[in-house]
């Protein structure tokens, strides 16, 4: 079998992150999405592995290179507009050529990964097979409608949803797919849906099987769910510890440190994630925080927070929680008279100040 990955799309800005506009290669506990999203095709026993590029193809290319670190071969493939999931589908035709395949939005991050469902697509005779999970809001997904444990009706962003589970972006596909990318026309919003793909397959009696899935899984292209992305890998991670922990610090539950990291007269309760050579010294970080590599946090408190790279935050006797914290930013006392805050934020920042009920 092969992978595709879809990781095309326009490039936005995706605040606070602005430094990438690939919501892909955003950070959850320390990793890019995207390569989450390899790993698991990975440990899936598959290892060529297409990449459906767009607008931010160079960020990705230098990102991801060729896939050795993963011990994959990546082929990137090149979207020149990003007119849908079935088209990027279409423009694989030449990587994908006849084989089984598993197609994976590159900003989607699933519990418990998809070894288990290649294996049973793999051997079976099915010739798609596709992931739900039921969701507070349908519409804003596509939706299935099952009749008997068959898909009988699939719906893209339905205004009245008639049920709330929702395909998740995990596809698997034989080479039927082909006959059903050729015939199927834009959409309302024009772009070539694989759900009116997937439809297809159904009304013309193809084998498509659904897999509900019980576990959380996270499309982190939508707005404010980064805090949760980061709590929920959080609590997966296998912790380790490579870097330097000193004997006066204390580390409690599910806490990686990175190599070349340093945690200095601190505790830190997990889970939580301490990036590549980080220090953390005389302070607290508390369950579900990850920070990033070259970050200092000195004589200060932090808890169910991210803090991107080469941050300070030095000196802060309140403790900081609920926040996410871009890269280069310093957050310090100021000791200088007149006592006051001196701010330098980016676009759309939020802080909240402790007034001490003045
Ligand atoms: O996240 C699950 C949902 O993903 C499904 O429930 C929907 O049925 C499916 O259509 C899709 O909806 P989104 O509106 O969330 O898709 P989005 O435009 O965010 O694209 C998903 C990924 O695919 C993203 O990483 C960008 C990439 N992409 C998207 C388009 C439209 C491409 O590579 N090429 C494209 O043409």
């Amino acid at each position: 079998m092969k992978g595709l990955v879809l990781s095309g799309g326009k490039g936005t800005r995706l605040y606070p992150i602005t430094y990438t506009s690939a919501k892909q290669l955003v950070p959850v506990a320390n990793k890019p999405v995207l390569f989450r999203v390899i790993e698991a095709i990975h440990d899936a026993g598959i290892d060529d592995i297409g990449i459906v590029v767009g607008d931010t193809a160079p960020e990705i290319k230098e990102a991801v290179g060729d896939g050795s670190r993963w011990d994959v071969h990546i082929t990137y493939i090149q979207q020149d507009a990003p007119l849908g999931l079935a088209h990027a589908v279409k423009v694989s035709r030449d990587f994908l050529g006849d084989d089984r395949f598993v197609m994976f939005l590159g900003d989607n991050v699933i519990q418990g990964g998809i070894a288990n469902l290649i294996r049973q697509f793999e051997h079976s005779e099915w010739n798609s097979q596709i992931v739900l999970t039921r969701v507070e809001h349908p519409e804003q997904y596509g939706v299935a409608e099952l009749r008997d444990g068959r898909i009988e009706r699939l719906v893209e962003k339905p205004r009245q949803p008639r049920s709330n589970l929702a395909l998740v972006g995990i596809y698997m596909f034989d080479h039927h797919i082909w006959e059903a990318v050729d015939n199927i026309a834009p959409s309302w919003r024009g772009e070539l849906e694989i759900t009116d793909a997937i439809q297809y397959l159904v009304d013309h009696q193809y084998q498509v099987y659904p897999y509900v899935h019980e576990g959380w899984w996270i499309d982190t292209g939508a707005p404010g769910d980064m805090l949760d992305a980061n709590r929920l890998v959080l609590d997966e991670l296998e912790p380790y510890v490579e870097g330097y922990v000193d004997r006066d610090s204390q580390l409690s539950g599910k806490v990686t440190i990175e190599a070349g990291a340093e945690i200095i007269n601190s505790v830190i309760r997990g889970p939580a994630i301490i990036g590549r050579d980080a220090r953390i010294v005389n302070s607290y970080v508390g369950p579900f925080t990850a920070i990033y590599h070259h970050t200092i946090v000195d004589c200060s408190e932090i808890e169910h927070s991210i803090v991107l790279e080469h941050t300070k935050i030095l000196h802060i006797d309140q403790r900081i929680e609920d926040s996410l914290i871009g890269r280069n930013v310093e957050i310090t006392r100021s000791p200088l008279k007149p006592r006051a805050y001196k701010m330098m934020l980016g676009d759309n920042s939020k802080v909240g100040l402790i007034t001490n009920g003045r």
